[in-house]
């Protein structure tokens, strides 16, 4: 994910930075080979965009849009299927979110998922309430109606429930497709007007039958086809930048990261020699990092990149300085100025390319009601800041072609271009980079320690063969010295923490159970290999509470 180098910045992903853009509009516009589509309306349901991701799984293109788009638009976006997401609140509150009645006489086939169907229920007369036992987790589903919607899923099926209100009668016309030993009516169905609705969640990886019944709603109900492809986006990214572009100059700040990398590849196949990559070098990347990534573009991609030597003049700007969000200001208030200099010296450009993904554009997720006030409380914290103070006249047009995309969507588009798995498969790494984990009083000395002892992680994580089993894999040099023994010799030296985390999407994470052996190894050698650390500690906090990096 692109993210900007401000202060406030600490989004997931990677150090491409975010410039002030004259945005243009347009979500509504779908990429031009996606003729067909399923809309999710979003109430608020933290899986809503994962449901997205679950049906471009079967190949079908899918955007969140909120519950409030209006019925117009709705009909202009004529897609082959609508899904209503669950939502926090109760169907029967004061505040609940509705959705327009005249959804269900549009004739597009709906499934209403947990919320969304109970919504369905309530606006077409049925009943519900608080369910008698509310059922948290996995049940068996047993399948009354094994037809349709439930075609190929295994009667007995585990599918995952988070529910305390249920279906307590069904709207006329509706029949039941199935149920579990807690819920009455776990799906129901009006065949006539394709209305559908289960109580559980399909869209989790703990619903097994889930896929299964999430490919009979799109293929058999919705009479989508499976053309959302990885070749076709590409072909269509490539046409479209081509027709925006024409022949004018594209600046792409490139970080070495999956996004980034995978767009200087889209745009170099459609644009050629108009693209420029730039890579600013601000002294805080991973040892060897700049060097190979500029070698690798050039040698082994052909695709030129300016590397910008900017070293000093970050450091000296933060030597002795140790407060978090003064590092991040200053990291970010000087990216730009390099970057504006730079981009003055390469251009003039008529273009920024940026790595903008999908979660960054969906507006309308996240947001809950307060079912006692009716306010929006937003529940998502953005992950994606714009930087404010670029002057007038580095205004540029935005090329953001990737801007549909989920994450490993992007990651299937860079592999079929061509880009390799070290950088398809890298772990994500904060813009500031090891400023930020260098912690309290920042010095190049520290900044040149961690960098070593990081190697070292690194190296053994690699040799483990696990790099891909943890979302990140990282060393925290402290702010704390400690008494040890080498041979006869008193040290007195730094702590240092390793983090390893598995996360789904950096928004929440839990601590590795990374085997002893590999601990043991890393923290033998980086205590014998990098003067300067003498002691090194395991943080096991999850996140909530903790977040993955320290600063
Ligand atoms: P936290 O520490 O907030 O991190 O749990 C979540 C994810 O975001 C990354 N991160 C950043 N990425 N610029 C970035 O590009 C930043 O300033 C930044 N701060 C944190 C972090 O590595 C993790 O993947």
């Amino acid at each position: 994910m692109t993210s900007s180098p401000t202060a406030a910045a600490r989004t997931e992903g990677e150090a491409a930075p975010t410039v002030p853009t004259q945005v243009e509009s347009g979500t509504a516009q779908r990429p031009g080979l996606a003729r067909e589509m399923v809309a999710i309306l979003d109430f608020g349901s933290q899986y809503s965009e994962l449901i997205a991701r679950r049906i471009r799984e079967t190949r079908v293109y899918s955007e969140v849009l909120s519950y409030q788009t209006p019925i117009a638009e709705i009909r202009h976006l004529a897609p082959k299927g609508i899904i209503l997401s669950g939502g926090p609140n109760s169907v029967y509150e004061a505040y609940a979110p509705q959705c327009d009645p005249a959804l269900w006489e549009l004739g597009i086939p709906i499934l209403g998922v947990c919320y969304g169907m109970q919504l369905m229920v309530q606006q077409l007369g049925g009943v519900v309430g608080r369910a008698e036992r509310a059922e948290y987790g996995k049940a068996s589903l047993f399948i009354n109606d094994p037809t349709d919607l439930f075609t190929n899923v295994e009667d007995g099926t585990t599918m995952w429930m988070s529910h305390a209100d249920s279906v307590l009668r069904m709207p006329e016309g509706f029949e039941l497709l199935a149920h579990t030993e807690n819920t009455p009516c776990a799906a129901i169905a009006h065949h006539s007007r394709h209305l559908y609705g289960v109580q559980f969640h399909p869209e989790v990886v703990h619903s097994r039958g889930g896929m299964a019944l999430l490919r009979n709603f799109v293929y058999h109900i919705c009479g989508c086809e499976p053309e959302w492809t990885t070749a076709a986006f590409i072909e269509e990214a490539i046409r479209e930048v081509r027709a925006r572009v024409g022949d004018k100059r594209v600046l792409l700040a490139l970080s070495g990261g999956v996004d980034s990398s995978t767009l200087a590849f889209l745009l170099h196949r459609a644009i050629g020699d108009n693209l420029t990559c730039m890579f600013i070098d601000q002294g805080f990347m991973r040892k060897n990092e700049p060097e190979r990534l500029v070698k690798l573009f050039k040698e082994q991609f052909h695709i030129p990149v300016a590397y910008v030597d900017a070293t000093e003049r970050f450091i000296v700007r933060l030597e002795g300085v140790s407060d978090p969000e003064q590092k991040r200001k200053i990291i970010g208030d000087e990216f730009i100025r390099v970057f504006e200099s730079e981009s003055l010296r390469l251009g003039p450009f008529d273009y920024l390319a940026q790595g903008t993904l999908y979660p960054d554009i969906i507006e309308s997720a996240g947001e809950n009601i307060d079912p006692k006030t009716g306010e929006r409380v937003a529940v998502k914290i953005k992950s994606h800041h714009n930087v404010g103070g670029l002057p007038e006249n580095l205004r540029f047009k935005l090329v953001e072609p990737l801007k549909r995309l989920f994450k490993d969507e992007v990651r299937q588009v860079g592999r079929a271009l061509g880009l390799p798995e070290e950088i398809v498969q890298r772990q994500p790494f904060p813009g500031p980079g090891l400023a930020i984990r260098v912690l309290g009083e920042l010095t190049k000395d520290k900044v040149d320690i961690l960098r070593e002892a990081d190697f070292i992680l690194r190296q053994e994580v690699n040799r483990s063969g696990r790099y891909n089993d943890y979302w990140q894999s990282f060393a925290v040099l402290l702010p704390v010295k400690t008494v040890g023994v080498m041979g006869d010799r008193r040290t007195y030296a730094y702590a240092l923490a390793l983090r390893f985390v598995t996360s789904e999407d950096g928004m929440t994470a839990d601590w590795a159970r990374v085997p002893y052996d590999l601990l043991e190894q890393i923290a033998n050698r980086i205590v014998n290999e990098v003067p300067g650390i003498n002691r090194v500690v395991l943080d096991i906090t999850s996140k909530p509470p903790g977040t993955i990096e320290w600063e």
